[in-house]
């Protein structure tokens, strides 16, 4: 058996304010919604998705009071196809008077922005490097850059960290201890 992520429920306090946000701006379609839970007592769930593998990626329910902080989720991410895709995120998020943290940092492995979406929850939006290296890693990076230039910043920015290299001897690593289980 091996169990792959899949989805994220989180409890919202403003759905209609939440679905506008995740479909407007980080590009999420509403496939499905209906009410929860016991009669009299009913919540309305939402799915969103931007794949063709899953009815939903994010739902959210009705089901926030007050003005507690985040729960226990630090925060969810989403991987795209290529570093454009995070510049255009950035570019899309930056000015928003609904959003906070806007934070482009690299792990080395991964070029990442993090932001709060409009209840707060964190929010990671990245696109794997060419490499791999040993983690927890986090720097700032530039998204002024151009594709040659970020590429060298973060070589020399990782290149000395332990483990330091191609991401696909990372993955055939990964595979032959996986298949050793
Ligand atoms: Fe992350």
């Amino acid at each position: 058996m091996q169990l792959r992520w899949a989805h994220i429920v989180i409890y919202v306090r403003d759905t209609k304010k939440m679905v506008d946000f995740y479909t407007d701006v980080l590009g999420f379609e509403v496939t499905d919604r209906g009410p929860i839970g016991p009669e009299g007592r009913e919540r309305e769930i939402v799915f969103l998705s931007q794949v063709d593998t899953d009815h939903h990626q994010v739902a959210f329910i009705n089901a926030r009071k007050g003005e507690e902080p985040p729960n226990s989720v630090d925060h969810i991410a989403f991987r795209t196809a290529d570093i454009n895709d995070v510049r255009e995120m950035i570019s899309k998020l930056s000015g928003r008077k609904d959003v906070s943290g806007i934070s482009p940092i690299t792990h080395g492995n991964a070029w990442s922005v993090y932001f709060r979406d409009p209840e707060n929850n964190g929010v990671e939006v990245f696109t794997d490097t060419p490499w791999h290296v040993a983690q927890p890693q986090g720097q700032a990076w530039d998204p002024a850059l151009d594709d040659e230039a970020l590429i060298k910043a973060t070589k020399a920015q990782f290149g000395a960290e332990p483990e330091f290299g191609p991401i696909e001897a990372f993955y055939e690593r990964r595979a032959a201890e996986l298949k050793n289980r």
